[in-house]
């Protein structure tokens, strides 16, 4: 099938008490392990690609790759979306080539000028058949091009107004989650009686009251990585330092799925598993100098941990 716009997908997601995983792309490998768990899961996906990812690889390479992942994966809805975009040229250039949506990230301006914003996106955008994510509050935590050093959480008595003015298809809130491998500080942390770091609980009383003011309305969650521990320790192990990574507990990811979180953005996981396995293969393999090599038990286990977090997490394996 097609390319196609997430609005089915969140429909049946509110309903059916689960999320949509959206993944990050940047090459062919991730774009691979990614669709290839969904296929085999018969799970709907979201492919998101940042300005980032299109400095990084070129807007025609990732969408490509995309096309590509489409015919290989003919059972499985499939979304483009661009991740973060930062003003309306950005959204522009992706609904003119061929993304099916598009996020407009306002969350850094004034309620004011969120709203005008992104109100210009949607009217482009739904004009041209795309649907639009808007954010309301800001996330902590640094990642390349998306860097907010004090995070927000969203104010429950905006979210109306703001979704009512412009016209978003979807809506990301902040409720303590945020992006990157280190989410939060040790001393935000208690300490469990395996002596291992526990971060600070979402604020699932923000989600429940933004979905009362918003029934039916589907919510998005980016910087929802779990940073698994044993990809952390791979990295450690095979010369990296990486110490204090820590991330958002995978159950408290399943509650918000049953509820109105219908989109969970996903990337430093996959991150971490594809430089881990990597770093492991030239620790045990010194003398090797073939890329496809090390990309290839790094693309598996991209697949592994997508298989992980579709069925086990996200809850979204069966429902293509
Ligand atoms: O939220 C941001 C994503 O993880 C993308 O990161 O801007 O480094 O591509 P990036
Ligand atoms: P993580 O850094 O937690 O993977 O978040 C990714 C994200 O929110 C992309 O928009
Ligand atoms: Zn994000």
């Amino acid at each position: 099938m097609p390319l196609v716009t997430s609005t089915e997908m969140f429909k049946k997601a509110y309903d059916g008490g689960y999320a949509i995983g959206a993944f990050n792309v940047n090459n062919m490998e991730i774009v691979q392990g990614i669709t290839e768990a969904c296929q085999e899961e018969k799970a709907p996906v979201i492919l998101q690609v940042s300005k980032g990812a299109r400095a990084y690889a070129n807007h025609n390479y990732l969408v490509k790759l995309v096309e590509a992942a489409v015919i290989c994966c003919p059972d499985i809805p499939i979304v483009l979306h661009l991740d973060h975009g930062p003003d309306f040229d950005t959204c522009k250039a992706c609904i003119d080539g061929g993304f099916t949506s598009v996020m407009i990230d306002g969350s850094s301006l004034s309620f004011e000028d969120n709203i005008e914003v992104t109100r210009k996106v949607v009217e482009y955008a739904h004009a041209h058949g795309v649907v639009v994510e808007g954010e309301l509050g800001t996330l902590a935590g640094i990642e390349d091009e998306v860097s907010h050093a004090v995070g927000s959480y969203t104010r429950p008595e905006e979210v109306e107004e703001f979704v009512s003015k412009t016209g978003v298809d979807s809506l990301a809130i902040a409720i303590g989650t945020s992006h990157g491998a280190y989410k939060f500080k040790p001393e935000q942390c208690t300490v469990n009686e395996k002596g291992l770091l526990v971060p600070p609980p979402l604020r699932f009383d923000i989600l429940k009251e933004v979905s009362r003011r918003l029934p039916g309305f589907p919510i998005v969650l980016h910087g929802s990585s779990s940073v698994p521990q044993d990809y952390v320790k791979m990295v450690n192990d095979n010369g990296g330092k990486m110490p204090n990574a820590i991330g958002v507990p995978e159950e408290q990811l399943r509650e918000a799925a049953k509820l109105s979180v219908c989109k969970i953005n996903i990337d430093s996981d996959l991150r971490l598993a594809m430089t881990g396995t990597i770093r492991k293969f030239f620790n045990e393999h010194p003398d090797k100098f073939d890329p496809r090599e090390y990309l290839k038990p790094a693309r598996a286990n991209i697949k592994e941990l997508v298989r992980h977090k579709l069925v086990d997490v996200l809850g979204c394996a069966g429902k293509a």
